[in-house]
């Protein structure tokens, strides 16, 4: 007999959770009617979604009679909003969709609140603000007749104050001559709560109930999407340090930092690999030169490619060999799509991809700005390139007669937004299957399934606390199956660290596709054709500590999983992760130990009296190891992330030359001090420069390696005296130093305590050692539930 299907959808954006489940009648892509809705609720979580989300679907679910069986997809409120309230809610869904292994789709989350007041009798003209912060609101103008909600604008943001003026235009726009009567519109959305003021002498203000995101809306708004892995959240805006960096470039005469940018290519692929970054004034005249010998009578003046770059709706994406411009795109985002307004590649730089990952750069931007399409001309003559943008996914919707100077007629090609080519949203994807024991001969389902219960339990661990998005799949024997890495360093590696808006965007547009690849990966291990979510026996997460907004993507998606699936959920401290990663290259290490855990964000020493069992004996009282390294090469003009350059620098050096500071060396306790030594090189490298002699960069590398190595052995060799502790290890990013790793190795030997350190491959972030934590903490039944939250901070003492 056939089962009632069932979609469930829910909206975290703003201050309230909104859940709706309705019935599915045909495809689920459709949105319900007001007869197919069967429960909504909508709960005040302030900014605590995160912990609500799933409560609430469970109550709701168990309320409406639903199982997760009969759900047949998932919807979700994409925004915009609040940018962590959506990938609060997105994540989740992702998760859960990916599960449940059922479509997942979104719906605009100002379409929901407008589908909520025609549901409630509302006819007529509207305008939906939602708060933006920062002063700002998300408008948009609908039509609501007895058929149902027309939306009349595409996604943007205004500053509150400007709202009237936009509703002017965009009035006259959407109405033209019938303006001059002026339409007047019902105004909702949680922006008046702070701008009730601004909005009233524009409209009348509905009725407060109206305002925010129902169950009930959600149901009924149009649905896009359906696969889990490409649905991404409404921004309309960049993230600050892009927004700050287009004004800077916009303003920037001089060519500089030329070697730091995206880099998608590797050098494997291609003699030359270009960097890729936002185009700067500096290279307007050659962006004009370029355009001369390209596009000949219609090629722009420098002039007008220096008058796009600060605007605010355009983004220019440009390629460079070393100081060579190879390529460049232009787009313009205008009501919901992108018009590329120029591409061009050097000839001596053809037939390598670049045009299109400028284009997948733009479009990326466009996304980020609120487009969802792409539209360009192109000439009706130049059938290499129509083809080029059909593979795209781009096609011909029509022609523009005489468009080019030389009356030749240009083709009109429109389509979705094109993604990255590489990996995951342009990431480097780093995979690694790790053998297991050899696959079963005949491969029948029966033996797969025995050697899979020989291996139980199946955990599958998420990391995405930074810049980092990682999965993994560890055994019951400890054995990793899978290890994913997908590097967001190249988005971040130009602006000197990592941002963490830029982190958030890229975790969500990654976590499906490294979770995904996992499990497949996971599968090639086994010898087994497949590995699902309901295989795996727990989902385990990095909570804490790290970036908050980094967290909570990894943390969302995998309670949706652990959710979907209906598995058990684990909780991981990242940096008893880093601990654990020294398991990999010793599978015996055992406590009582000494562990010293030095990375970006920490420096400390850890008393291990048993797995679990942790005081932390001392940390740093200022900047941490990582820290100091990427600042010194920062200062030096060396790029991000400093301690891999200035390791490599450091071996050319002399570590005697420059006598740095070496900060509490004798405090007789075991805290560290990292700030001053980051200044003492500063303040080296400016006397050398006033002096005008020449810096000699190797020595300053080594030097300043010497005098953090010597701290780091010295506390380390008395936090062993002071525990008699006879195994020591190291764990976190800093831990690949060679320089470190040589003078532990040294030391210990001394001593005849037992080093452990881990591959250099688990030394950075990863979610192999979070799953080695897991496999602990499922053997003790160490569950955490659905309510779990991420930590911005959390010491590794605590119990959790
Ligand atoms: O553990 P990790 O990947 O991320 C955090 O949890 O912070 O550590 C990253 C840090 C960065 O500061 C990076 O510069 C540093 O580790 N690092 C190194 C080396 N490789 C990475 N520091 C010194 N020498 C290295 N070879
Ligand atoms: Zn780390």
């Amino acid at each position: 007999m056939a089962q009632d299907a069932y979609v469930v959808a829910f909206d975290t954006a703003n201050e309230v959770v909104a859940i709706g489940i309705g019935r599915v009648c045909g495809a689920c892509a459709t949105a319900c009617t007001l007869d197919d809705i069967v429960a909504t609720r909508e709960v005040a979580a302030h900014r605590a979604s995160n912990t609500v989300l799933l409560a609430q679907l469970d109550e709701a679910l168990a309320e409406a009679g639903v199982a997760k069986a009969d759900i047949a997809a998932v919807v979700c409120g994409r925004g915009p909003g609040s940018f962590t309230g959506v990938r609060i809610c997105m994540a989740t869904a992702k998760g859960a969709a990916s599960a449940l292994e059922v479509p997942l789709f979104g719906v605009s989350t100002l379409d929901a609140v407008v589908w909520n007041a025609w549901a409630s009798g509302v006819r007529g003209r509207v305008m939906c603000a939602a708060d933006a912060m920062r002063k700002e609101v998300y408008p948009a103008l609908f039509d609501v007749t007895d058929e149902g909600v027309r939306r009349l604008t595409t996604d943007t943001v205004v500053k509150a104050v400007d709202a009237p003026a936009w509703l002017a235009e965009a009035t006259a726009l959407v109405d033209g001559d019938a303006s001059v009567q002026g339409v007047t519109p019902l105004i909702m959305g949680d922006g008046l709560a702070k701008y009730r003021t601004v909005f009233e002498p524009e409209g009348r203000i509905a009725d407060e109930a109206l305002w925010g995101v129902s169950g009930r809306g959600l149901l009924l708004a149009p649905r896009s999407g359906g696969d889990p892995a490409t649905l991404l959240p409404v921004y309309t805006r960049l993230s600050d340090a892009e927004e700050n960096e287009r004004i800077r470039l916009s303003k920037e005469h001089e060519g500089k930092n030329l070697h730091t940018g995206v880099q998608l290519f590797d050098g494997s692929q291609d003699a030359a690999h270009p960097t890729y970054r936002p185009l700067d004034a500096a290279h307007a005249a050659d962006v004009a030169c370029l355009e001369q010998e390209v596009m000949g009578s219609d090629a722009w003046s420098a002039a007008s490619v220096e008058d796009e770059l600060p605007r605010k709706d355009r983004t220019w994406w440009a390629a460079f060999d070393g100081e060579r411009l190879a390529g460049y795109c232009g787009g313009w985002i205008v009501d919901g799509q992108v018009q590329i307004l120029k591409i061009a590649t050097h000839p001596a730089y053809r037939r390598r991809g670049i045009a299109a990952e400028l284009i997948a750069l733009v479009a990326d931007d466009a996304r980020n700005l609120g487009a969802s399409t792409m539209s360009l001309e192109v000439r009706a003559s130049n059938a290499g390139a129509q083809t080029f943008y059909e593979r795209m996914g781009l096609h011909a919707v029509g022609t523009r007669p005489r468009y080019y100077s030389d009356r030749e007629d240009a083709v009109i090609m429109e389509g979705p937004l094109p993604q990255f080519r590489r990996d995951v949203a342009g990431m480097r994807l780093h995979v690694d299957d790790v053998a297991g024991p050899a696959p079963t001969a005949d491969g029948e389902a029966a033996s797969q399934a025995a050697s899979r219960a020989k291996r139980a339990p199946l955990i599958l661990a998420i990391e995405s606390s930074c810049d980092e998005t990682a999965a993994s799949v560890v055994d019951g024997s400890g054995a990793i199956l899978s290890d994913v890495v997908a590097s967001q360093i190249d988005f971040h590696s130009r602006f000197g660290g990592v941002v963490p808006e830029i982190a958030s965007r890229k975790h969500i547009e990654a976590i499906c596709g490294v979770c995904d690849e996992c499990l497949e990966s996971a599968a090639r291990s086994l010898g087994a054709s497949r590995v699902r979510w309901r295989d795996l026996d727990a989902v385990a997460v990095t909570y804490a500590p790290g970036l908050v907004g980094a967290l909570v993507v990894g943390v969302a998606f995998a309670k949706g999983a652990a959710w979907g699936a209906d598995v058990p959920l684990i909780a991981v401290n990242h940096l008893e992760g880093h601990l654990y990663a020294n398991k990999i290259a010793t599978p015996d290490i055992k406590p009582p130990m000494v562990v010293s855990l030095v990375s970006g964000g920490h420096t400390m020493l850890v008393h291990v009296r048993d797995w679990g069992d942790y005081v932390t004996m001392g940390s740093t009282i200022d900047d941490a190891v990582g820290e100091a390294f990427d600042k010194v090469a920062k200062a030096l003009g060396l790029g991000y992330p400093g301690g891999p350059i200035i390791s490599k620098l450091a071996a050319k050096g002399d570590p005697k030359a420059i006598d740095f500071p070496r900060a509490l060396m004798h405090s007789g306790d075991l805290r560290f001090s990292l700030s001053g030594l980051k200044t003492a090189v500063t303040t080296y490298i400016q006397k050398e420069q006033q002096a005008g002699r020449e810096l000699n960069m190797p020595d300053i590398a080594a030097s300043f390696q010497q005098a953090v190595v010597d701290v780091q052995v010295k506390k380390a060799m008395a936090a062993l005296d002071e525990t008699g502790a006879r195994e020591f290890c190291v764990g976190g990013g800093v831990s690949a130093n060679p320089g470190l790793r040589a003078a532990y190795e040294a030391a210990c030997k001394k001593r005849g305590v037992r080093l452990s350190l881990p591959p250099l491959s688990a030394c950075g972030d990863q979610a192999a050692m979070i799953a080695l934590v897991a496999l602990d903490r499922y053997r003790h039944g160490a569950f955490a539930d659905l309510t779990l939250d991420v930590k911005a901070h959390a010491p590794l003492d605590e119990a959790y």
